[in-house]
């Protein structure tokens, strides 16, 4: 389990979010492009953490192996248990929205993990993916200075391609994919994958 660094930096992971409002408010514009369109009632985040990728959107249940971060997302009010990815405690087809940001990378088994997912969602249930591409300029970034990050340091991370096979070997249809550019600092967001740092994908339970 890699949850060390968040055991020990839960307050600082916590408060990059204040501190870097634009990039943050960035991330959310990105997820914001599929939830927009997509009607769900038992949405639920799997590596919660503090629940700032939740909250926005009204999902109130996750879980999280690292006990100071559920800590501080039960002081937001959210319905946290401690698990991991791999083995979620939930029924078969019980939900019909997870997400899934920025955790990836963390996880000792990815493609158990999103068969896990598979497992617990409804038929055309949607799993919601955000990550930094690896193959991208600040994925570059992130794994040149691996070992000197407070929180990067045990993550493994994956290209786009990586994760798209991820969804597809474990019966998901791909949705649609954006990603977060910054042309001479004018931040957007925009379809696809490729050229943005942060990307979000959207995979469909067959
Ligand atoms: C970068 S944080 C992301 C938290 C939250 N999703 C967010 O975006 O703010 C990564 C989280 O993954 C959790 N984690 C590590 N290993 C995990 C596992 N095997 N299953 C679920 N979560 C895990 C850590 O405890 C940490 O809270």
């Amino acid at each position: 389990m890699k949850i060390e660094p968040f055991e020990e930096y839960y307050h600082y992971y916590d408060l990059w979010f204040e501190e870097h409002k634009d990039l943050y408010s960035l991330e959310i514009k990105a997820i914001k492009r599929i939830l927009q369109n997509i009607k769900f009632s038992r949405g639920f985040e799997v590596g919660i953490g503090t629940g700032r990728f939740s909250l926005p959107f009204g999902i109130k249940y996750g879980i999280d192996p690292s006990i100071k971060m559920l800590k501080i997302a039960k002081k937001k009010g959210l319905n946290v248990v401690r698990a991991i990815a791999e083995e979620l405690p939930l029924k078969d087809n019980s939900l019909d929205l997870i997400m899934f940001v920025t955790t990836i990378c963390f996880v000792d088994k990815p493609l158990k993990v999103f068969k896990e997912i598979n497992r617990v969602l409804d038929k055309n249930g949607r799993l919601i993916v955000g990550f930094v591409d690896k193959d991208s300029e600040l994925g570059r970034l992130y794994e040149k200075k691996r070992s000197n990050s407070k929180f990067y340091y045990i993550a493994n991370f994956f290209t786009s391609d990586e994760v798209i096979e991820f969804a597809k070997e474990s019966f998901f249809n791909v949705g649609r994919i954006y990603q977060t550019i910054n042309p001479e600092g004018f931040d957007d967001v925009i379809e696809g994958y490729g050229i943005g740092s942060f990307v979000t994908m959207e995979f469909i339970k067959s």
